[in-house]
């Protein structure tokens, strides 16, 4: 999988991504991240890539020409459909684990990463797929959220992960927050490990694990049972946790 980044800023992704899983994957040929730095696009003097908004206001505008050249570039290197391209902006769809999983059957992937108070809307319009926002909070700019994205999105590819089964078992892919994990040692300031989880019997630590998650998702994160299907073991679950 290849993403590509548009950003004034390609320092910033590359030291944010190339550590870790993210790296060493990138390291290994699995994903491969491009940057494209949009001043090197601008055909102004001094490698001026914004301007004052029209219509007056705070703040300057990333204009359309060198973002769309930059564009251009990646296209060219591509080669064949056009790609997905991706504007992180707070106006966007708020991201979760869905969009993820469907990102990550992609081939390639363009993120655009905007600064100052905004993009010139004529190349939004006519480049960008997919406007995404990462949260209800405004950031100075793209690249954290392409990081963001790019982190969630990398780990569902085949090979990325060591444990091919663990991004299923995570929360949210199964509707559900995570079980509690312990590791050794067996008691940590006074604090024992749960019993069931020494047991051996992989089927009561199972059905422990799962009560564990459809508890902290109720207590926690309540919001996501509205399109969960509660089974009635599940609801008598819940009730008797109700009561305690
Ligand atoms: N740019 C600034 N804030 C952002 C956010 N919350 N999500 C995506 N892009 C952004």
């Amino acid at each position: 999988m290849k993403f590509y980044v548009m950003t004034l800023f390609p320092e910033m992704i590359m030291n944010g991504m190339d550590t870790s899983i993210i790296g060493r994957a990138m390291k290994s040929g699995i994903i491969n991240i491009e940057t494209a730095n949009i001043r090197d696009y601008t055909l102004e003097k001094h490698g001026k890539v914004d301007d004052y908004p029209y219509g007056g206001g705070a703040g300057m505008v990333m204009q359309a020409e060198p973002i769309y050249r930059t564009y251009e570039g990646i296209k060219k290197k591509i080669k064949g459909e056009n790609p997905r391209v991706i504007y992180l902006t707070p106006q966007g769809k708020v991201f979760n684990q869905h969009m993820s999983e469907e990102l990550s059957q992609e081939e390639n992937l363009v993120f655009l990463c905007g600064h100052y108070e905004g993009v010139d809307e004529r190349v939004l319009d006519s480049i960008v797929t997919d406007h995404v926002s990462i949260g209800d909070y405004v950031l100075t700019g793209g690249e954290l959220p392409a990081m963001v994205m790019m982190d969630s999105i990398a780990r569902l590819v085949p090979g990325v992960l060591n444990n091919e089964d663990s991004p299923v078992t995570e929360s949210f892919s199964s509707g559900l927050l995570e079980y509690p994990q312990y590791s050794r040692p067996e008691e940590f300031m006074g604090e024992k490990v749960p019993q069931i989880l020494l047991s051996g019997h992989h089927a009561k630590v199972e059905e422990w694990r799962y009560e564990k998650s459809l508890i902290r998702t109720f207590e926690r994160r309540p919001d996501l049972l509205k399109t969960y299907h509660l089974s009635e073991k599940d609801k008598k679950i819940l009730a008797k946790y109700n009561e305690i």
